[in-house]
């Protein structure tokens, strides 16, 4: 259960890519608390300073302002690293069908250059973030691994991308990758803002200010709500897995499934707000139900996320409230 007992190497160097974004910087912070090193590396484009900021007293964090889309970089970040977590990409599958070309280079490419400054300086341990978007049009639940439909957007393509050039550096270079297949992660410093923001916090923000959110489509689409704490779990569990259990991708979830509608309920109670939703049209390239099976993490990562969505929801709640 969980990861604060886990042990690593003494002085142990940890490089998270798009450590000042929501999921890097809860890495970031983690592991500090862990007592072992950190180096961020990110080029702020859709992270914030603040998430760099926090962290800057602790002699333990490196700040590296950078892009992996330049190989360079990311052969200097990766120096004297033990293992890497690369976080850094764009997300959001409507953005990602208005800018293809430039995901392609930068969730595709930027991995890429980052595997191979991880292989050119013997880095332990590749986990890297990828995506439930894998699954595509996939009918079937449980989403199980080995199990993907056809792709839905520019974005789910990157991330199959991405897996696929893992296996490839495990299979012919031996860097032992492992895959991240996020579902809907929410928690702390996730960003309310913006077009392209996430419904958790967005819906707690506009709700917070008396604002009337939108839910696109009926409300009635369901997904596997991941608290952040799993997802330190996962990438942390993963740094210490076999060789065995390389060169493949795991879904990081609790295993649930939560409509959006009964979210919505849940936190106007909770934010005792009587509000009710503006409902829009469903949005392009989103699939309607998503649920994941989680044992192949169990087994083969010793994954054994103790967050389940209410708990996680009640912590997120209380953050938002103190902090936004
Ligand atoms: N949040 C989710 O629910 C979710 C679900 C599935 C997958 N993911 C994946 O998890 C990872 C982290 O997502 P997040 O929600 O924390 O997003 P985020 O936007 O908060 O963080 C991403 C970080 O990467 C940085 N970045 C982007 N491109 C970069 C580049 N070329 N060079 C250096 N830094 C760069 C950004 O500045 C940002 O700080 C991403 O790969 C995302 O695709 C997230």
């Amino acid at each position: 259960m969980g990861y604060k007992h886990l042990k690593f190497p003494e002085n142990s160097l940890f490089l998270v890519t798009g450590g000042a974004g929501f999921i890097g910087s809860n890495l970031c912070e983690a592991i500090l608390n862990m007592g072992y090193r950190v180096r961020c590396l990110d080029d702020l484009s859709t992270g914030s300073q603040a998430n760099v900021d926090m962290f800057l007293d602790n002699p333990n964090y490196e700040f590296v302002k950078g892009d992996i889309k330049d190989l360079d970089t990311c052969m200097k970040a990766c120096q004297g690293v033990d293992y890497v977590l690369n976080q850094a990409a764009w997300g959001s599958v409507p953005r990602s069908l208005e800018m293809p070309i430039f995901y392609c280079k930068n969730n595709i490419e930027g991995t890429l250059n980052m595997l191979e400054a991880a292989r050119q300086n013997g880095v332990k341990k590749f986990v890297y973030a990828s995506s439930s978007s894998v699954y595509g049009d996939e009918p079937n639940l449980p989403k199980r691994e080995g199990r993907e439909g056809n792709l839905l957007s520019p974005y789910a393509l990157t991330k199959r991308c991405d897996e696929e050039w893992a296996k490839l550096y495990t299979m012919h270079y031996g860097l032992d990758t492992y895959g991240m297949r996020y579902f809907n992660v929410f928690g702390r410093r996730q960003n309310p803002n913006g077009a392209y923001a996430a419904v958790i916090p967005k819906f707690i923000k506009m709700l917070l200010n008396d604002e009337q959110p939108t839910i696109n489509g009926d409300g009635r689409q369901s997904r596997d709500f991941t608290y952040i704490e799993n997802v330190i779990e996962a990438n942390l569990k993963a740094c210490q897995a076999s060789h065995e259990a390389a060169g493949q991708a795991y879904n990081v979830a609790y295993g649930g499934r939560e409509y959006l509608i009964d979210i919505y309920n849940t936190l106007t109670k909770a934010l005792g707000k009587n509000i009710e939703p503006n409902y829009g049209p469903d949005r392009k390239g989103d699939i309607k139900h998503s649920n994941a099976d989680i044992s192949k993490g169990r087994e083969l990562l010793g994954y054994d996320p103790d967050y389940d969505f209410a708990k996680g929801l009640n912590e997120a709640i209380e953050w938002y409230k103190e902090n936004l």
